[in-house]
């Protein structure tokens, strides 16, 4: 019987590429930058199974060009950059990859919540600017973390990963969800529920965001959420760029309606070098890096590897965000 085909996007762990490469025949695109779309879509139009990366989009009009396609594999938990709907109508079924990066995310968006609250990059740039003369007692001020409170937008794995950090820094946790978790699992993390995000943002000194993206979060938090905000407080954002309108960021950094602010995402990706936002000093902007250990990043690859060869033999792939896909 012919080997079945498979397009990878990027050069992901070796060890992951080496595991499909024994049961496929397998091309990955070679440059270090994302492969064209119109590339992807050709590929695709001969592959049984594709791996891809955030940075692909995978559309309708892709796989209507793609008739053998019975799996696609996304490298990330997150993939709103495949139309799932469209996959599923096809049967095709797509993976992602859960709870491998949950507490190397988590662990970064901690990091930005410090690095802004005590704006540890404008320090840094400070001294080697050659700024540093004396100790001053009003230099580089910023914002207590201990005993503050921390509102979390979305308390899924990795938000509750976010909540058991803020507790070892004696945090204050409330979170605000589309559901509440039990009253067990509330006093298991030490976290408030609370019913709407306008008082969530009120009350909270750090605001962290972890929400997949979807067309209800789109721009979820936008001017009138800046201004239900305390003009101290700082936001972070793991989560997807979009999630936020930068239009309205930018505003509040400048009007002092905000005190700071630390992306690891941007609504386009790379944030293009004349955005205003990269004039602020009161913004620290990562690119895209949550996740990116050297151990997490293989794990997500072998799982991404795996998820591909279970959809390639006909089985559900063991983190499948469509099941219904093959169940017509
Ligand atoms: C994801 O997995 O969705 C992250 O954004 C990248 O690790």
């Amino acid at each position: 019987m012919a080997r079945q085909r498979v397009y990878v996007t990027r050069a992901v762990a070796r060890e992951a590429l080496d595991r499909i490469a024994q049961a496929a025949d397998m091309e990955v695109w070679p440059g270090e930058l994302p492969p064209p779309y119109d590339t992807v879509r050709e590929k695709a139009a001969g592959a049984d199974g594709l791996l891809t990366l955030l940075t692909d989009r995978i559309d309708a009009d892709l796989m209507r060009a793609a008739p053998r396609l019975k799996v696609i594999s996304n490298c990330a938990v997150g993939f709103d950059n495949i139309d799932v709907a469209e996959a599923t109508r096809r049967g095709i079924v797509v993976g992602n990859t859960p709870g491998v990066l949950t507490e190397t995310t988590a662990d970064f968006a901690f990091a930005l919540l410090v690095a802004a609250a005590r704006r540890v990059t404008e320090a840094n740039n400070y001294t080697r600017q050659g700024k540093w003369r004396t100790w001053g007692p009003m230099i580089l001020l910023g914002q207590d973390i201990h005993h503050a409170t921390l509102g979390i937008v979305g308390l899924g794995r990795i938000g509750s990963e976010v909540a058991r950090r803020a507790r070892g820094f004696s945090m204050e946790v409330l979170y605000y969800d589309v559901a509440r978790h039990t009253e067990a699992e509330e006093a298991a993390l030490g976290v408030e529920y609370v019913t709407d995000l306008p008082l969530l943002l009120a009350r909270s000194d750090f605001v962290s965001l972890h929400v997949p993206l979807t067309a209800g979060t789109q721009h979820l938090i936008g001017a009138e959420q800046f201004a239900a905000m305390k003009s101290t407080a700082v936001l972070i954002n793991t989560s997807r760029g979009a999630v936020v309108d930068q239009h309205a960021l930018y505003e509040a950094l400048t009007s002092g309606r905000l005190f700071a602010a630390a992306l690891d995402v941007t609504e386009v990706e790379p944030i293009p070098p004349d955005d205003p936002l990269l004039t602020l000093d009161n913004i620290i902007i990562a690119p895209h890096i949550a996740s990116a250990s050297f151990a997490t990043r293989r794990n997500m690859a072998l799982m991404a590897a795996d998820n591909l060869l279970a959809g390639l033999r006909g089985e559900l792939p063991p983190n499948c965000v469509n099941p219904e896909a093959r169940q017509s």
